[in-house]
């Protein structure tokens, strides 16, 4: 396999809103749906679309949510051998509401990804020797995360580490085992100290992340594309001019994009092209997994984008 993801699976229950509620506000809803998610299922999905041999270990619980996610994920053709049931708990679920102007709000409540822990590890040391790019976000407890970065820098596959959710107390230790790191702006803020709200401050942001140690910063902004430091040189690559329904898992899209470039031997720079033109076809669509485009439709998509310049 090309590409392995040790991450979260999540069951979406997506409700469409005019706006998100405030604190204590009761709003009635447009409409609603169950959709797969789940931030580490959703990168495999991406990649796995994109035809690169992509490969899941984590956990869902012993429910029929559980049962409709692993059915979600074969369909797409990621490889579940690494993903356990845990009869202890529930799956990960996710409510997350959408509003009129594509906005969204998320509550992940973790259930089996909060359970993941030194015997996943051992399935993905398994598993990591035959991969080229290791996924990794911040859905499942921090140390898991943390050992199974070390394990892929220790043998040289590459890491690329989306710290989504946003937290800001990473530790100083995690830095140097990330190859590529993928904030959004928010994310970008919290790590580095400021607010970043502008490519100018998505750049100063970038430099604080390479000082702790990380190769390559790449911070994700939306409708206003990417910026990306690499080895001292600053670049951006654009956002597909789209019209969004949904962002829900842009960033997810993104990051499997990405990955599948760089396992295909794209150059970096060529690799975000794909991840970025992926991303704007899903934000088209609604839901996670449901809007991650097949390499069919990423082909179509650029070829009639090339077509217009
Ligand atoms: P998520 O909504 O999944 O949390 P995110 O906040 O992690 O996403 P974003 O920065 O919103 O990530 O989006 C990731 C990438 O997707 C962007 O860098 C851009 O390339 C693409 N993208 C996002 N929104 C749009 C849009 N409205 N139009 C075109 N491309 C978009
Ligand atoms: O990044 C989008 C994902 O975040 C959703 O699918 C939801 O499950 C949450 O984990």
């Amino acid at each position: 396999m090309s590409i392995i993801v040790f991450g979260s699976i999540n069951l979406d229950l997506v409700a469409r809103t005019a706006h998100i509620p405030a604190p204590g506000e009761t709003i009635v809803g447009q409409h609603f749906a169950t959709l797969p998610g789940g931030k580490g299922a959703n990168q495999a999905v991406a990649a796995a679309r994109l035809g690169l041999p992509t490969e899941l270990v984590g956990r869902v619980g012993s429910d029929q949510f559980g049962e409709l996610l692993l059915q979600s994920l074969s369909l797409s053709g990621v490889g579940c051998a690494g993903v356990t049931v845990d009869s202890t708990t529930h799956s990960g679920v996710a409510l997350i509401a959408v509003d009129d102007a594509s906005e969204n709000s998320i509550i992940v409540v973790p259930g089996a990804n909060g359970q993941v822990g030194a015997s996943d590890l051992q399935r993905l040391y398994s598993l990591l020797p035959q991969a080229k790019v290791l996924l990794l976000q911040l859905e499942l407890p921090l140390s898991v995360v943390i050992a199974a970065a070390k394990a892929a820098k220790q043998i040289g596959v590459t890491v690329i580490f989306d710290p989504a959710p946003a937290r800001p107390d990473l530790p100083s230790e995690l830095y140097p085992l990330i190859d590529i790191i993928t904030p959004n702006q928010i994310e970008a803020g919290q790590l580095a100290g400021f607010e970043v709200n502008s490519l100018a401050t998505a750049q100063q942001a970038a430099a604080v992340l390479h000082q702790q140690g990380v190769g390559t910063v790449i911070i994700k902004l939306g409708q206003q594309g990417a910026v990306c430091l690499n080895q001292g040189e600053s670049f951006e690559i654009p956002a597909f001019p789209v019209k969004a329904v949904d962002t829900v898992a842009a960033g997810d899209c993104f990051n499997g994009g990405l990955a599948a470039g760089l396992a295909a031997g794209m150059n970096l720079r060529a690799a975000m092209r794909q991840a970025a033109a992926a991303a704007a076809l899903s934000v088209t669509r609604a839901g996670a997994q449901p809007s991650l485009p097949t390499r069919a439709e990423l082909d179509r998509f650029l070829a009639s984008f090339d077509l217009q310049i």
